[in-house]
């Protein structure tokens, strides 16, 4: 399910959004930056402050994760399955090793929420369908111009 143009979408956006819901239901959603792809069916995202997040989580595992590129203007959505994994379990040497290496010496990796991926799906901005004629990079060189923003380079 995590194939190549998933990896390259999280490899371009720089947050994710978390979706949890608390036990009446009501929804609660916040941004992550440090989440990357964990083979083919999971991806890894590290609490360091996201105390409501993984109080949800405690109590329903389910969660929604979307990613966007603001200048490809595309990305995914992902419904999953969490499991909280903190720095005692054995298993943090597997899933809290690459997002402590994200995280850098500055922030502490409280948890690693490893989200086994249910659905995925495609999240194109509108205009993909209303000018389907535009490449890629037209769309990425009016993103950068509705954003005023000059890319470093051409890559
Ligand atoms: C740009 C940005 C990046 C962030 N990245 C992370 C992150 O990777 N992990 C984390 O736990 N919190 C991160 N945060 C902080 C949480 O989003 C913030 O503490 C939020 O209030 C947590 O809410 P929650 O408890 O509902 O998850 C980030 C915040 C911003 C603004």
């Amino acid at each position: 399910m995590i194939n190549d143009a998933v990896r390259e979408d999280i490899r371009h956006s720089v947050l994710c959004w978390l979706a949890t819901v608390d036990e009446n239901g009501q929804p609660n959603v916040s941004p992550k930056e440090l989440f990357t792809d964990h083979g083919e069916d999971a991806i890894l995202i590290a609490d360091i402050a996201s105390p409501v997040s993984v109080r949800n989580l405690a109590r329903n595992p389910l969660v929604c994760v979307s990613f966007v590129d603001v200048f490809r203007q595309r990305g995914f959505k992902i419904a999953g399955r969490t499991r909280l994994i903190a720095p005692v379990d054995p298993d943090f040497a597997v899933y809290g090793a690459r997002l402590q290496e994200l995280a850098g010496p500055d922030f502490q990796v409280r948890h690693a929420i490893h989200v086994a991926v249910t659905r995925i799906s495609r999240i194109w901005a509108p205009s993909y369908a209303l000018f389907p004629d535009r490449t890629v990079e037209d769309q990425q060189a009016r993103a950068h111009a509705a954003y005023g923003v000059r890319p470093a380079s051409s890559a």
